[in-house]
């Protein structure tokens, strides 16, 4: 008997991270994995440097003051907040816990591409739902719902288009579905929105049992390098999520960060309104170039390119690389025509609109 993976895991594409290195450049503006250009805050990387001394010790498995300083943060039950190895370990530790062969895992069309990934990882069968203007579309995402449907993940806001959706919708989503379907909602990029009408997702983890919402510190927080996420959700899903999780998925030095990373509030404001004023500023110039920019709300913009050939995405991409930018092709997500851009430094991003206006002269 040959040694045989178990059903969907030779069908998955592996996940291919945004380009990082270009060998013989003098500089390189990293745009392709909507990392936090101003770094991580002074107070978390000092006290990642403390632990330097300690890296013999285990980590506290229950990342207690870490799921403390969280709750205490944002107003929830410590005791219902898992940690860990980046929102992507808690995303794939969902789908095993509640999905398997013969199941569906339903996420919107160009919804972050490790919810297929994850759902192939277990057997199951990923279902994606239409959206309507690059915009998750609840009426879609219910007409798909079948008996096989275990799980919905919803990315508010989305990777990689940058729309949101009203909490009120995110509402309706849940009130429309059966009680046996979990709906996952990933808050990857919250804290860069301050519009009156969203929701994270907590108000409705404490209105439902089957409700999740995830976060992490890779996005303004700047800790992508540490791998830290949390979940919060009901007591019945944190001891599911409990017992599954590795005793010590979260390292010390990353809980030592994240919580230093919470306490450090000036820093994410700045990281916030750095982000607002260079996204509303670099949209307007790719919009002044005749490209087609959809409103993003997150820390990153989708760039629209003509099918022409020479001006299209991918000559973009080139002409970017050529000059050290690295972009994200979005043709995974079925966004050929589209490059997507991290919204960097103001030097990153005046060097980005000065390269594509030569490109589009
Ligand atoms: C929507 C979304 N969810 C989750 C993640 C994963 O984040 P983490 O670094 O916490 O695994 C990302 C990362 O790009 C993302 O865009």
């Amino acid at each position: 008997m040959p040694l045989t993976p178990r059903p969907g895991i030779m069908e998955i594409k592996p996940y291919v991270g945004g380009e990082a290195q270009l060998p013989g450049a003098n500089r390189v503006i990293r745009l392709a994995s909507n990392e936090n250009p101003l770094g991580a805050s002074p107070r978390a990387a000092a006290a990642y440097t403390a632990l330097q001394d300690q890296l013999h010790r285990y980590p506290d498995g229950a990342a207690r003051e870490l799921r403390e300083t969280i709750a205490k943060l944002y107003g929830l039950a410590s005791d219902r907040v898992v940690c860990g190895c980046g929102s992507d370990e808690l995303i794939g530790l969902l789908v095993r816990a509640y999905a398997g062969p013969g199941d569906e895992v339903l996420y919107s069309q160009h919804g972050f591409l490790m919810y297929p990934i994850a759902a192939k990882s277990v057997g199951a069968t990923p279902v994606s739902a239409p959206e309507r203007d690059l915009t998750t579309d609840v009426d879609a995402l219910l007409g798909r719902v079948t008996a096989k449907t275990r799980l919905v993940f919803v990315a508010n806001p989305n990777n990689p288009t940058g729309s949101y959706l009203p909490a009120t919708e995110m509402r309706r989503l849940r009130e429309g579905l059966p009680e046996g379907v979990l709906l996952v909602i990933d808050a990857a990029y919250a804290e860069y929105l301050e519009q009156a009408d969203y929701e994270p997702g907590a108000e409705l983890v404490e209105a439902f049992d089957n409700v999740v919402m995830t976060r992490t510190f890779s996005k303004i927080h700047g800790l992508a390098a540490l791998r830290l996420g949390w979940a919060y959700c009901s007591d019945e899903v944190a001891g599911v999520l409990n017992r599954l999780r590795g005793p010590f998925n979260v390292t010390a030095p990353a809980q030592a960060a994240g919580v230093a990373a919470l306490r450090d509030e000036g820093h994410v404001m700045r990281a916030r309104q750095h982000n607002a004023r260079c996204l509303a500023w670099f949209s307007d110039e790719m919009r002044g170039l005749g490209l087609k920019v959809p409103p993003s709300v997150g820390n990153f913009v989708l760039v629209g390119f003509p099918k022409q050939a020479g001006r299209d995405a991918a000559a973009a991409a080139l002409c970017l690389k050529g000059q050290g930018i690295l972009v994200r092709g979005m043709a995974a997500y079925g966004l050929g025509d589209c490059l997507r851009m991290t919204i960097g430094t103001e030097e990153d991003m005046r060097a980005v609109a000065e390269a594509l206006s030569g490109f589009m002269a």
